[in-house]
């Protein structure tokens, strides 16, 4: 039998039991998640690849006795990323886990870029949520109740993060964690007491590839509380971390998140800051915030050409953006050489 069911085409085959138990508490799912309580009935759509397993959805079925729900996985093949970084953890001193970097960041442009079609790009930011998320559960909870496109953002921009870290050489396991959770938030101080309205999201996204967020929120005469909530974003969300300093082994990285909407000119908000004032790893989060698109994503199987190759490759062909084609050399440097590799 063949089903289509929220955009979802599947046959009732490829289902698999999944035990209630071996899913785990806030994290990010890899599958989909059916509920199908007779064989003959349609399967029932419960969460979607992306979205946070909440402690509140495992009580409730477990409160109904209901023991295992079906799951539809998105990954032909798995990479071992859990493997790699925990060698990368465990590495005795800095030059070994220079090289288990190497080796993740191999893995990740052979999954995402250069040859591995069968790989959806939550296998890897799944993982980096599970691994390096350290903030208390509700703020991850929070934004993806709020807008679930802020939500999937959040982790893709943190694990592409991740990434360019690694890519760039720092491999300090404690700064990365900092700078996962840093980017992470960069965005919730987009939320307020109200809804997130589309506008801004509109805004968000245009001001991503190009300038004009705040003149079309002005343009559409959007109320002057959305439009300041839009400019002073990066400074709300730093207020909003600063309550969870102590989650953070350097909390002045917090800072970093002022800066994320300055351009290199200096005609970027809230302070017309130019790039040269502020310092590469800084613009790091420039580079991710531009990067992923402010779109809700429907993972499939094979994504990460779609979310991570097309937007480097278009970053190749671009001339005008300046910081992130340089944050993009050194991603660059390594497509160069696998693709040697691979020739
Ligand atoms: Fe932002």
């Amino acid at each position: 039998m063949r089903y289509s069911i929220n955009g979802i085409t599947f046959n009732v085959e490829e289902l698999k039991s999944v035990k209630l138990d071996q899913l785990k508490e806030s994290s990010i799912l890899d599958a989909h998640l059916f509920f199908q309580p007779v064989k003959a009935m349609k399967p029932i759509l419960l969460l979607k690849a992306g979205d946070i397993v909440e402690a509140e959805f495992l009580e409730k079925y477990k409160t109904q006795n209901i023991e295992s729900l079906c799951s539809l996985p998105l990954s032909a093949g798995q990479s071992n990323y859990q493997e790699c970084f925990s060698r990368f953890t465990n590495a005795e001193n800095e030059i070994e886990r220079q090289i288990v970097a190497q080796e993740i960041v191999e893995l990740f442009m052979n999954d995402f870029y250069l040859e591995n079609e069968n790989i959806s790009f939550l296998s890897y930011s799944k993982f980096c949520f599970e691994y390096f998320y350290s903030l208390p559960t509700k703020v991850a909870t929070n934004l993806s109740s709020k807008s679930l496109v802020l939500f999937s953002r959040a982790h893709l921009c943190a694990s592409l993060g991740i990434m360019t870290c690694l890519v760039n050489k720092i491999v300090d396991p404690a700064f990365l964690k900092d700078f996962y959770n840093v980017i992470f938030c960069m965005d919730i101080g987009l939320l307020d007491e109200g809804e997130l309205s589309y506008s801004v999201l509109d805004a968000c996204e245009r001001e991503r590839v190009s300038h004009g967020g705040i003149d079309f929120l002005k343009n559409q005469k959007r109320p002057q509380r959305e439009i300041d909530l839009f400019i002073n974003h990066p400074r709300r969300s730093v207020a909003i971390l600063e309550k969870y300093k102590s989650y953070f082994n350097s909390p002045e990285i917090i800072d970093f998140i002022k800066y994320h909407h300055e351009k290199a000119d200096g005609s970027g908000f809230p302070d017309k800051i130019p790039y040269d004032s502020i310092t590469n790893i800084e613009t790091f989060l420039n580079f991710s915030d531009f990067i992923i698109p402010f779109r809700s994503i429907d993972y499939f199987i094979g994504d990460g050409r779609s979310i991570i190759k097309d937007a480097f490759d278009s970053l190749e062909k671009e001339k005008s953006r300046e910081i992130e084609k340089k944050v993009f050399e050194k991603y660059n440097k390594v497509i160069i050489w696998k693709q040697g590799d691979a020739a």
